[in-house]
């Protein structure tokens, strides 16, 4: 429509008057991901913006995704002024691991090495040894259990489950899940399968067990992106979040993508898996972020340092 046209064009001169730079996730609204495209910014999962942001030289980053991510970036990027459309954009599994709960779980257990998900608050990630994100789990869990160590994981248990099992590593689980894989099931999935039996299955490790096993490839945002260009399979099955899809089809567009069902009875389910809090990334609030300077991440500095030292084991984490 053209009232975004003219919202895009606002965002454009915003970020060049500021020195800003767009970082969004894969999971935001097509045209905020278009945007970053076109500006020079990145569309990414959540330890390629963590990298971009950190390395970039602009002075402003505009980080389009939930709060760990601003927080994140903030962190690794203290003197950046770091702006986010919404600071409202939470996520279930930083909602449920709050910092003292989850500190006090950690004392009962001090013989074990705490690797906390980036999916966090800084300060849980300030109680940590280790963040990891999706894409890097399993090869830092491994190392570390190479090391004979004990690893307490949080928050979620389903990417801790996946991690387990791959690795056979001992882990203590926090109760935690995401609101939207948590609701893929097996049995859609199947149901699915049997409509197209020649599709791979592409499934984000957030996924339950059960869907988890029926994957061919399981993987962060942008490892389902490098599967689906790699895999030989013209259809693909895929249980993430349907922000996906702007990317994936741009990466394959011969394939055809099919979102993988929600709900058990087979029906495919055109959208509901969305992340609520991604969606509340819009134009509109961009473009006020950058216009206002509203939306600012603040860390305080002692809290950052302690965040930074777990973060900074994850960047500099070589397999
Ligand atoms: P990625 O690290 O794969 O981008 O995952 C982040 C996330 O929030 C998935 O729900
Ligand atoms: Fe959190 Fe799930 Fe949303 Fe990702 S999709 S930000 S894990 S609630």
């Amino acid at each position: 429509p053209a009232q975004d046209q003219a919202r895009v064009a606002e965002i454009k001169q915003l970020l060049k008057a500021h020195n800003a730079v767009l970082v969004a996730h894969y999971y935001t609204d097509d045209a905020i991901q278009q945007l970053a495209e076109e500006t020079g910014g990145c569309v990414a999962d959540s330890l390629e913006m963590a990298r971009f942001g950190a390395n970039h030289d602009a002075t402003t980053l505009v980080v389009a995704g939930v709060r760990f991510m601003g927080e994140t970036a903030k962190i690794l990027s203290p003197d950046k002024r770091v702006l986010m459309p919404t600071l409202e954009a939470t996520c279930s599994l930083d909602i449920g691991c709050p910092a003292d709960a989850f500190s006090a779980f950690c004392d009962q257990h001090p013989e074990r090495t705490v690797v906390v998900y980036a999916n966090t608050s800084a300060a849980v990630k300030a109680r940590a040894d280790w963040v990891v994100t999706s894409s890097i789990a399993v090869e830092v869990i491994e190392h570390l259990q190479a090391k004979g160590e004990k690893i307490l994981w949080a928050p979620d248990k389903h990417l801790g489950s996946y991690i387990q099992k791959k690795t056979g590593a001992d882990m203590l689980m926090w109760d935690g899940a995401c609101i939207v894989h948590e609701e893929f099931k097996a049995k859609g999935v199947e149901d699915l399968k049997r409509l197209h039996p020649d599709a791979a299955v592409l499934v984000h490790p957030e996924s339950p067990e059960a869907v988890v096993k029926l994957a061919d490839v399981a993987g962060s945002t942008s490892q389902l992106i490098k599967a689906a260009q790699t895999l030989p399979n013209d259809k693909l099955i895929v249980a993430t979040d349907r922000g996906i899809f702007f990317k994936m089809q741009q990466a394959v567009p011969e394939k055809a993508l099919f979102e993988a069902p929600t709900a058990g009875n087979g029906a495919t389910c055109r959208s509901c898996a969305h992340c609520p809090w991604m969606a509340m990334n819009a134009l509109d609030n961009l473009a006020s972020a950058l216009r206002n300077g509203s939306g600012e991440v603040l860390v305080s500095n002692a809290l950052r340092l302690q965040a930074l030292k777990p973060l900074e084991r994850m960047l500099n984490f070589k397999a």
